[in-house]
């Protein structure tokens, strides 16, 4: 892809409303030659706006308007160049547990919990959040409040369960595990949050610190390979579920369909929550309107979706009105 026009529909499209430094970062790129003409120096996909601008602030760059920014940047070029080579964008996002839920919730309990792009393993916890949904539903863990609390607007009913629920096993599997205990891994993956989303930094503090009193059994590998092994392994009576977000847009069109055929071959549940148009047979099932999508995740289970969901959790729309919170 072009890299000016990778910068202006980053900033147009998923900067804007989101982070204002991001966008005129963005922008500014987009729009000066020398600072591209040093982007493209990279191989292709590390030339994605999210990993030189984490990369960059990783680094110590000003969050500073787009000048001094670009000042800092050819200044400090070979450290970043070095960062984007081999760091990847792999941020983990605890939030999207609140739109997993309701699904988790549809699954007869004990379930055992696979995660495959799973980061640093964040995600795998939705039985030790809090959650509040449309400012007025909460629910805790078992044992009381939970120190994240992940906070979910709704449409369309979800059937948001009364008990979060029973996970007796999690495992997970990325290319590059993170480590909750690693400080450079956390550094990280704090970098990769964008500048004004504080309450996201928080919250990633917070559940790394949960995961780690009970760190997650994470193997490295790619999904697709190294999935059969795991299911395997989850304890026998279990409902066994294999889940993702926000991952199979890593992996090219043959790749995921691999995937997909590999899972639907195993003996458990599938949840995706997944940006549009990664999964355009699941997409296809969807009868809202395109401005209704736009920018929205699919969630799905077992291929049929469920809902439109917020990429990092903040919003639920329920779509699948066969299963509501009234049934
Ligand atoms: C954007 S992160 C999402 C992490 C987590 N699922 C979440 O929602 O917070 C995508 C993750 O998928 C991993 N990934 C990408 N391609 C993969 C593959 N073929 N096999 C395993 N992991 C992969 C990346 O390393 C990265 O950690």
């Amino acid at each position: 892809m072009d890299t000016s026009r990778w910068y202006r529909s980053f900033a147009e499209v998923e900067a804007r409303g989101n982070s204002a430094i991001y966008e005129e970062w963005g922008l500014g790129v987009s729009e000066d030659p020398a600072v591209l003409a040093l982007i493209d120096r990279l191989p292709e996909p590390r030339r994605q706006p999210n990993l030189i601008f984490g990369a960059s602030r990783h680094l110590g760059a000003p969050v500073a308007p787009y000048a001094s920014f670009r000042r800092w940047l050819s200044e400090n070029w070979s450290e970043v160049e070095q960062l984007a080579r081999t760091r990847t964008t792999q941020t983990n996002e605890a939030g999207r547990a609140a739109v997993l839920l309701p699904v988790l919730g549809l699954l007869k309990g004990p379930l055992s919990l696979i995660e495959v792009g799973a980061s640093a393993g964040l995600c795998l916890y939705p039985d030790r959040y809090s959650y509040l949904y449309d400012g007025e539903k909460y629910l805790h863990p078992v044992d009381g409040p939970s120190t994240v609390l992940l906070e979910c607007a709704t449409t369309g009913s979800p059937p948001i369960p009364e008990r979060v629920p029973d996970v007796v096993y999690r495992a997970g599997i990325d290319l590059n595990p993170l480590g909750v205990g690693d400080t450079d891994d956390m550094r990280w993956l704090e970098s990769l949050v964008w500048p004004e989303q504080d309450h996201r930094r928080w919250r990633l503090r917070d559940a790394a610190a949960l995961a780690r009193v009970d760190p997650p059994h994470l193997v490295r590998g790619d999904l697709t390979s190294a999935v059969a092994d795991l299911v395997e392994r989850a304890p026998l009576g279990t409902t066994i579920v294999v889940f993702h977000s926000a991952v199979l847009n890593y992996l090219t069109p043959t790749a995921r369909a691999e995937f997909v055929h590999t899972v639907r071959g195993l003996p458990c549940h599938w949840i995706a929550n997944e940006g549009l148009g990664v999964l355009p047979e699941i997409d296809a099932q969807l009868t809202e309107s395109p401005e209704v999508r736009r920018g929205k995740f699919v969630v799905s289970l077992d291929g049929t979706p469920q809902g439109l969901a917020g990429g990092h959790g903040q919003f639920l729309g329920w779509t699948n009105q066969t299963c509501t919170a009234s049934d």
